[in-house]
This record gives C-alpha cells, sequence and structure tokens, in this order.
C-alpha cells in the first residue's frame, strides 16, 4: 500500500525524500532513475534475447526513434503564482475516477523482465493496485488474466485484444476479460502479421516459439480445443495437420526450449514433458497469431452482449461508444 507519506505529500516527493535521505548513510538507489542507466541497468540484467525483444523494433528502427522523437517534443506548460498547496493529477475515464491520467500499456511477455522465480504480472498488478491506475492486461500476457485480476482486487483493469482469425477463441477471451472485471477492450489493430524485426530475427527468437507470452491462450478452454484437436493431428477447420518433414537433429537448444515450454504449460512440468500438447500449444499459437482484425465491412462486429459493461471499445487508443 502507499505510504502515508506518498497518500499525503504525493508518491514523487515521498520517493525522493526516501532516495535522499538513504542517500545520506551512502546508499544508492537499487533501481537507477535517469532513464538512459534504467535501460543501461536493464540491459546488463536481462538476456540478450529478452533484451533484443523489449528494446527492438522493426526494419532500422527508424519508426522507434520519430515516436520518440516526436514525444520529446511535447513540453509541459507551467504556470506560476498559482497555488499548488494540494496538487491534483485525478481524472474520470469511462465514468471511473482515476488518480492521474496515466494507463499501464499492454506489455506481452513481460516474464522476459524479470529473473527468477518471480512472475512479472504479478508484481505489476500489486503496483498498479496500489497506485491506483489501471492496468491493460496483454493477450500476450505470461500469467492468465483470471490471475492477473485477483491480484489487482478492486483496481482498475483494461483487456488488450489481439483479434485472432478463430472467433471462438476471441468470443471465450472477450467473456473472460468480462468476467474479470475490465472496463473496457483495447483492440490492437497494427499486428496482423509479426513485425520484420532485425534484432529478434539475428537471434532466431520469438518468446511464443518456446511458450512465453502465450498464458492467455494455454489457460482458454476455447484455445485448449484447439490444442487438442492438434495433438490428435486435426487443423481447427478438421483437415490434417500437414508432415512437417524429417525431424531436426536435437539440440542443446531444443531441449531448453522444450523445457521452457513444458514449464510455461499448464500442469506438472514433467507430466507436461511426456504430453505433446505444450509443443501443439506453440503450433496452435502460431497458427492463430496470423491474421489480425478483419475489416471491419467483411465480418460482423461483436454482439452487443460482448460489449464490456459500463465501458467501451478502445482502438488504436481512442475509446468508442459501445458497438463497435
Ligand atoms: C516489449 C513490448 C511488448 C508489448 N506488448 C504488447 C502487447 O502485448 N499488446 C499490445 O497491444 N501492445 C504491446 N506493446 C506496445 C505497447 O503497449 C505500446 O503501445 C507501445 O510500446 C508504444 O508505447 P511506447 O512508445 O511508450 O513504447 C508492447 C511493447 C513492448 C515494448
Amino acid at each position: 500500500m502507499l505510504s502515508d507519506l506518498a497518500r499525503h505529500v504525493g508518491v514523487g516527493r515521498a520517493v525522493q525524500s526516501a532516495v535522499f535521505r538513504a542517500g545520506v548513510y551512502g546508499h544508492r538507489p537499487p533501481v537507477p532513475v535517469a532513464p538512459a542507466a534504467l535501460a543501461a541497468a536493464a540491459r546488463r540484467r536481462m538476456s540478450a534475447t529478452g533484451w533484443a525483444y523489449v528494446a527492438g523494433g522493426a526494419g532500422a528502427e527508424r519508426t522507434m526513434a520519430a515516436n520518440a522523437a516526436a514525444f520529446a517534443r511535447h513540453r509541459i506548460v507551467p504556470r506560476q503564482m498559482v497555488d499548488v498547496g494540494r496538487r491534483d493529477l485525478s481524472t474520470t475515464l469511462l465514468g471511473r475516477e482515476l488518480p492521474a491520467p496515466l494507463l499501464l500499456a499492454p506489455i506481452g511477455a513481460l516474464e522476459l523482465a524479470v529473473r527468477g522465480p518471480a512472475r512479472a504480472e504479478p508484481e505489476l498488478a500489486r503496483a498498479a493496485r496500489d497506485l491506483g491506475l489501471p492496468v491493460m492486461i496483454s493477450s500476450q500476457a505470461s500469467t492468465p488474466m483470471e490471475d492477473t485480476a485477483r491480484t489487482l482486487g478492486d483496481a482498475p483493469r483494461w483487456f488488450q485484444l489481439y483479434w485472432s482469425d478463430h472467433d471462438a477463441v476471441v468470443e471465450s477471451f472477450v467473456a473472460r476479460a468480462e468476467a474479470s472485471g475490465a472496463g473496457a477492450l483495447v483492440v490492437t489493430l497494427d499486428t496482423h502479421v509479426l513485425g520484420w524485426r532485425p534484432r529478434d530475427l539475428d537471434l532466431g527468437y520469438l518468446p511464443f516459439a518456446r511458450g512465453q507470452g502465450i498464458a492467455q491462450y494455454t489457460s482458454d478452454p476455447a484455445f485448449r480445443r484447439l490444442v487438442e484437436a492438434r495433438a490428435r493431428g486435426l487443423l481447427p477447420d478438421g483437415g490434417a495437420v500437414p508432415p512437417s518433414g524429417p525431424a531436426p537433429r536435437p539440440t542443446p537448444a531444443a531441449v531448453r526450449s522444450l523445457l521452457t515450454m513444458a514449464r510455461r504449460f499448464p500442469g506438472p512440468t514433467a507430466a507436461n514433458l511426456r504430453s505433446p500438447l505444450p509443443r501443439a500449444a506453440v503450433e496452435t499459437f502460431l497458427e492463430v497469431l496470423r491474421t489480425g482484425m478483419p475489416p471491419s465491412n467483411t465480418k460482423k462486429p461483436p454482439p452487443p452482449g460482448q460489449t464490456l459493461r459500463g465501458g467501451g471499445f478502445c482502438v488504436s487508443g481512442r475509446v468508442l461508444d459501445e458497438g463497435l
């Protein structure tokens, strides 16, 4: 929970005060504050593959640089000679009072940013709950949304949806999001296919191909039906899974990947290592990922019952009225 000091003077001043008091005793903040130092520290702690996934962008990363430059052009306009004794950043969004106009963007495969047994989403959910800020739960999370929702308690949350080719999976995700208390759906429209990301390609690394960041899928009953069919050699349309050709020679990396998949899949790791399901889940996910949201004029919109209670749809950052 927020300390009494943070409640009284604000989070920023409470953190500053703690840092400077500890500094008197020769302690530096365990997490660097300067953005470049923070990035450098994260890079040192993360695996090369995890860092590439989190820090990298598509192509020559010129769009990423242009976005950062555009953001840097925003300025805070100071107003002088006003009463700042009580500073209030609170605002209302979708009928809900928020302490600040700040949302935690959906970040998939967040597990790449933690070491050891800690799970990233519960940590994030705890921090967001204590600050009262809304979390956008990612479709690509490493933790099922129901677990994150439990940690969040009454704190606000939205659900970010990657629209896939399989309506049953999309409908199931939306129903679960609603049952998990999501106040809005955030539909990501710009990921019809994976971006061409040279850093990931040069390392041959995609978290989902190792079962990382697919917990919403492996915990989903509609997706699990597709996985079980695939393990029996059937595609979602009832056709046969095409033969994959001669199996490549096993390598230590392949064994590590299988272990990662088995650990991420629900159930005991030892049983998962003997089961075809973890691998079938990855293959099924890579199939589902192939498509994005259909053009609105070729597919019917979700029925009104799927609009979240008290919420709306948010598309590319714009919150729309019900009935997308
Ligand atoms: C590592 C990483 C993972 C992300 N995962 C998701 C995701 O699962 N779903 C999504 O809609 N956006 C995802 N995004 C996009 C972010 O939510 C955000 O929209 C984007 O990074 C732009 O914000 P920025 O300029 O502050 O980075 C991800 C971004 C990063 C860097």
